[in-house]
């Protein structure tokens, strides 16, 4: 594959984990270009972050589409039309298709805000995960990069970095750690796999 790779982002929220690969490419740090940035929502402040650095961008709302296998085609042509090599998940809140996980076999990554295979699944995402590692009382935390397979938070993990979790922490305090371990963690774990270390 030629590098720089290309790459799409897919988004939900805030998208700081976006803005952490467009510095970690800006700083030479990973060797990728954002060809699109994909969010599930259209009020995504990441939406904002990409038209910053003139990334383009593509909604993707199920419910735009007569039937979910229409939304799943367009997708996949949407990714065909901007040659993407590989999809970063970064705080996507939706199912990835089936399909594009097969097109995209061992290429499509995620980041998931504990130590997995600790705290993912259904469900754990956002404060319940960091809620969830209080209520159970451990001493450490972290984030993890993996590639995405059709089992949530399920594939091979590329990368994990821990955090200690303190005497007096709360969920916000923790997830602010975890996502900094977060923005550390991804660009390499990405310019890993892309370079073919993984
Ligand atoms: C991160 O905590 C990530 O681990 C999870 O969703 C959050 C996204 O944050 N999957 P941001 O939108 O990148 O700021």
């Amino acid at each position: 594959m030629n590098l720089p790779a290309k790459l799409a982002v897919f988004i939900s929220g805030g998208g700081t984990n976006l803005q952490s690969l467009i510095d970690a490419i800006k700083a030479g740090r990973l060797s990728a270009r954002i060809a699109l940035v994909v969010s599930s929502r259209s009020d995504a402040y990441g939406l904002v972050r990409a038209e910053n650095e003139k990334i383009e961008t593509f909604i993707y709302k199920v419910k735009d589409f007569p039937s979910s296998d229409e939304a799943e085609n367009h997708l996949l042509a949407v990714l065909e039309k901007y040659e993407i090599d590989y999809i970063a998940l970064a705080g996507f809140l939706k199912m990835v298709p089936a399909s594009i996980i097969r097109r995209y076999k061992d290429r499509i990554t995620n980041i998931h805000p504990a130590l997995l295979p600790k705290y993912g699944g259904k469900g754990m995402y956002g404060h319940y995960v960091h809620e969830a590692v209080l209520a159970a009382g451990d001493e450490e935390s972290g984030a993890t990069v993996h590639i995405v397979d059709e089992i949530y938070d399920h594939g091979l993990i590329l990368k994990q970095g821990r955090v200690p979790v303190l005497s007096d922490d709360t969920p916000e305090l923790l997830a602010e750690r975890v996502l900094k371990m977060e923005h550390q963690i991804y660009p390499e774990a990405l310019e890993n796999l892309i370079r073919g270390n993984k």
